[in-house]
């Protein structure tokens, strides 16, 4: 159990590697040396995070094979448009040393409130999304924080879905709606901020199930998700937090716990709204 099948057939790491606000070279060498000696494929990054260049250095003086990871970054708000996000990947893959991407992802839907063309918008940088898998530059072609309505309006135009949708999922944030929506239209989810931030870790309800099971919080939260069907990618500069974080396969939330946390009331969210997101995040 430790793969997701996108509809292409590529395989997506039901437990990836986070790397949201990690810029330090030597932190960013010590993680990567950890996540590679625990089992993890799936690195996350976006050109937002300004880090591309400190994993290329890692990979490389880890001795990491290309072929050996799953390479997913995504294009910034300022990139949107059929040419800007072409662009914008090619830039990504120089930081990176690297001539393809495994996932490519937009990293959040023009906001609504923001642009009254946010349709067209998404539909121009969607439509190049498509020319770089086409071309087979990237492996996969994926969405961040899209809502039901941008799936709805992109799928007017979409030659190809995405593959995944990844958003923020945790047991403070269940997001069953588009979880829902994500599944009966066969893209894959990938929760973000698998715990919140870090922010839900000493939620009581947790700590409880957490002591039933022997397991951390931070456990639970990853096994309520990944048994919603969806992969997560938690973030950690601890070499002792990546191995806890990948050991996860080995116990299962019952049906009565697994409603016990979609119940727990809104908490821990990073509390941007895609509709009102701004081009800086
Ligand atoms: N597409 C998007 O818009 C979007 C938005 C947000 C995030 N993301 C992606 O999702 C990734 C994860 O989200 P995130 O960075 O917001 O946070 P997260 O993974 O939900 O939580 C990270 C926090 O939890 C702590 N932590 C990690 N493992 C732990 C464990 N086993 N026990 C106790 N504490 C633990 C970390 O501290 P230590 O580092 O000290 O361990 C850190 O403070 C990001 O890095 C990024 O790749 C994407």
């Amino acid at each position: 159990m430790k793969d997701i099948t996108l509809r292409n057939g590529m395989k997506l790491p039901w437990i990836g590697l986070g790397t949201w606000q990690i810029t330090d070279r030597t932190l960013m060498r010590e993680i990567i040396a950890g996540a590679a000696a625990n089992g993890y494929r799936l690195i996350d990054t976006a050109a937002a995070y300004s880090n591309e260049i400190a994993i290329a250095k890692a990979i490389e003086a880890e001795g990491i094979s290309r072929k050996d990871i799953i390479l997913s970054d995504k294009v910034w708000n300022s990139s949107r448009g059929f040419s800007e996000v072409q662009n914008a990947c090619r830039r990504s893959l120089k930081k990176l040393k690297t001539d393809y991407f495994d996932l490519y992802m937009v990293h959040w839907p023009a906001s609504v409130k923001l642009h009254q063309d946010w349709r067209e918008i998404n539909a121009e940088t969607w439509r190049g999304m498509e020319q770089l898998y086409q071309d087979g530059i990237v492996r996969a072609i994926g969405v961040c924080n899209f809502k039901r309505h941008h799936l709805e309006e992109l799928e007017k135009t979409a030659k190809i879905m995405p593959f995944v949708n990844q958003i923020e999922l945790h047991p403070g944030f269940e997001q069953k709606e588009i979880v829902n929506y994500c599944k009966s239209r066969e893209i894959a989810v990938e929760g973000s901020s698998p715990l919140g931030n870090g922010q839900i870790l000493s939620n009581p309800q947790l700590s409880e199930i957490a002591n039933e099971y022997g397991k951390s919080t931070a456990q639970i939260c990853l096994r309520w998700i990944i048994q919603k069907g969806a992969a997560a990618i938690p973030k950690t500069q601890s070499t002792e937090r990546l191995r806890a974080n990948m050991d996860v396969f080995d116990f299962e939330l019952s049906e009565e716990y697994m409603k016990a946390i979609d119940d727990i009331p809104y908490c821990g969210g990073i509390g941007i709204d895609p509709d009102e997101v701004t081009e800086f995040g």
